[in-house]
């Protein structure tokens, strides 16, 4: 068995959070929403995983994720010139895949239930695909799957203007070699792409044994910031281990669940956990509330946060007022001058959203 984890694409980022980085690195708890992926795959058995890139963000994926080996994983980066769709990262990725089964992993999307369970069932039932599906609210977002009541599919459409359901396709697959014959008889849909969901329809219609799960646990596809935040808060809420490796001087209080990783000040503050804070971070007359995590080498000072994920190099300097559910991106810099404003001055990036609540 191996992976595949698509982590190329249109080179459309998570607008307005990074212009200059891929959306799979943004960070939910300061850690890169495609490692999540990666580990969850690793956990199950899987250490051959391939990993499809873009020109555009492939090589900061390349650099930040290594070669596997902190995983303990071996990966093998693959280069999709052009991002022509799901089944079309599947093609450029045959030569690596061969005819093993393997999984697709689409490198923006978290789940929190294990993968193992799935595995078993494609594996045990011997069947040619296994998809995932979670009923949603907005089903016109994805792509969307008929099933019969013992979970057998029965139709698939992507992203339909009138969903026949509301069951929607999550971003992890089980294929068995059969697919690779599936993508050669389908054609690029109307908006150019070449589906996954006509490869899977394509099984269906030539008689394969496609099955779904319906998940119980959480799932994000974490393209906005609510998604993110609320990928941010769970994990947070489930995943963190306390550690205390910073300076912290005898004014602060720290309470609750609190990762604090080395060469971090702590200055006159109090944090009230779930927090995680990275490295090399001066935090100085600050409340940090439940919910935060702070990438590696910020500075946060006169500053009052909660709920917020902040990337690295960020800096709040001098806000009197609380800072909640946002999302501050690496290097940004957001100060207020010592009286009151009288005026507000802005540097803001293309599609920013400010909001004086
Ligand atoms: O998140 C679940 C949804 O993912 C499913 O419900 C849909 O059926 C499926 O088509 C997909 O829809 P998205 O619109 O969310 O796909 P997106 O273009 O965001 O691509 C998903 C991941 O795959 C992302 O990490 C980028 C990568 N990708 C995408 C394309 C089109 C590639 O690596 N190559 C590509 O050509």
């Amino acid at each position: 068995m191996k992976a595949l984890i698509l982590s190329g694409g249109k080179g459309t980022r998570l607008r307005p959070l990074t212009h200059t980085g891929a959306k799979q690195l943004v960070p939910v708890a300061n850690k890169p929403i495609l490692w999540y992926g990666i580990e969850s795959i690793v956990k199950a058995g899987i250490t051959e995983i391939g990993i499809i890139i873009s020109p555009e963000t492939g090589e900061e994926i390349r650099r930040k994720t290594g070669s596997g080996e902190q995983f303990g994983a071996n990966i093998t980066y693959i280069l999709q010139d052009e991002p022509l769709g799901l089944a079309h990262a599947v093609k450029i990725g045959r030569p690596f895949l061969g005819d093993s089964p393997f999984i697709m992993y689409l490198g923006d999307n978290l789940i929190q239930d294990d993968i193992n369970v799935f595995l078993d069932k494609f594996k045990n039932q011997h069947l040619d695909e296994l998809i995932l599906l979670r009923s949603v609210s907005n089903p016109t977002a994805f792509g969307v799957a008929v099933v019969d009541d013992k979970g057998r599919v029965l139709k698939l459409v992507e992203k339909p203007k009138n969903p026949p359901s509301n069951l929607a396709l999550v971003g992890v697959y089980f294929f068995s070699p059969a697919v690779h014959q599936a993508i050669d008889n389908i054609q690029p849909s109307p908006r150019g792409e070449l589906e996954i969901t006509d490869a899977i329809q394509e099984l269906i219609n030539t008689d394969k044994i496609v099955e779904s799960v319906q998940l119980q646990g959480w799932w994000l596809d974490t393209g906005k910031k609510d998604d993110l935040l609320e990928a941010n808060r769970i994990i947070l809420d489930t995943n963190l281990s306390i550690d205390k490796a910073g300076n912290i001087d005898d004014k602060s209080k720290i309470s609750g669940r609190v990762n604090i990783k080395g060469n971090t000040t702590i200055i006159n503050s109090t944090i009230r956990g779930p927090v995680i804070i990275g490295e090399n971070c001066h935090i100085e007359n600050c409340f940090i509330g439940p919910y935060t995590s702070i990438g590696d080498k910020c500075t946060l000072v006169d500053a009052d946060i909660e709920h917020s994920v902040l990337l690295e190099s960020a800096q709040i300097l001098e806000i009197d007022q609380r800072i909640v559910d946002s999302l501050i991106g690496g290097r940004a810099k957001l100060e207020m001058a010592p009286q009151r404003p009288k005026a507000l001055r802005f540097m803001v990036g293309d599609d920013s959203h400010v909001e004086l609540v």
